[in-house]
């Protein structure tokens, strides 16, 4: 997959060449661009930012950086591109989302700061993506989560058994605890049934702890998902011990 990122911090991206996002283009299943728009700067300060027409306060992202950047990108590589505006304003990003920008061929991040854009900008976007209810100082966080999340659904890229799919929010429901070594670590146990043996009792235990912790943290996913009957049996053993 293609991914050009347009910032003016592009040494904040350093961050990507390591661990699995690191590796992923190594392996060429990431081809990662981070193009500086300041460099796309027409005056002699480079300036990327100016004050709002009608007044306020704080600078805006001015259209001409961004536009010439875009192009730049197009005459580069010419296919077809998802462009995604970071902006606290815009859909809220999810597992959904990533799933959806994991298919695209070409995706294109565009960085805000300052006090935002200039409005024209978005004329060039596909998707306005925020990634919570909170302003940050500038989208290049915001971009390397939504990078990292999207790259894990692209096949290749977590290792060979493991599958973004099984993850939390996937299926809709929270992980279930996990433990390792020692069984007995200063005094504090591994439930028993996890060194049974026996792998049904293990998968329905899993189960109903994965239900439990999602009705305690999260009652707004189960809403959201179809249980089943064996699911719907399970919940309503863990409202009868509550
Ligand atoms: N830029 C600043 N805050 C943001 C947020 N919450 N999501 C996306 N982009 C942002």
């Amino acid at each position: 997959m293609d991914i050009s990122v347009l910032s003016i911090f592009p040494k904040m991206f350093d961050a990507l060449n390591e661990s699995v996002i690191g590796k992923a283009q190594e392996k060429g299943l990431l081809n990662l661009q981070v193009v500086d728009f300041r460099d796309f700067t027409t005056d002699k300060q480079n300036h990327v930012d100016d004050a709002p027409y009608g007044g306020g306060a704080g600078m805006l992202l001015q259209a001409q950086p961004i536009y010439d950047a875009m192009s730049y990108l197009d005459n580069e590589n010419p296919g077809k591109k998802r462009v995604i505006l970071l902006d606290p304003a815009g859909k809220t990003f999810d597992a959904k989302m990533a799933q959806s920008f994991a298919k695209e061929d070409h995706l294109v991040f565009i960085c805000g700061h300052y006090e935002g854009f200039d409005e024209r900008i978005k004329d060039l976007v596909t998707d306005e993506v925020s990634i919570g209810d909170y302003v940050l100082t500038g989208g290049e966080l915001p971009t390397m989560s939504m990078i990292d999340a999207t790259m894990r659904f692209v096949p290749g890229v977590l290792g060979n058994n493991v599958s973004a799919d099984e993850d939390s929010f996937s299926h809709g429901l929270l992980e279930y605890p996990q433990y390792t070594r020692p069984a007995d670590f200063r005094g504090k146990k591994v439930p028993e049934v996890l060194t049974s043996g026996n792998h049904e009792k293990i998968r329905v235990w899993r189960l109903k702890q994965a239900l439990k912790k999602t009705l305690e943290r999260r009652p707004d996913l189960l809403k959201t998902i179809e249980l089943n009957d064996e699911e719907k049996k399970l919940l309503r053993e863990i409202h009868s011990e509550m």
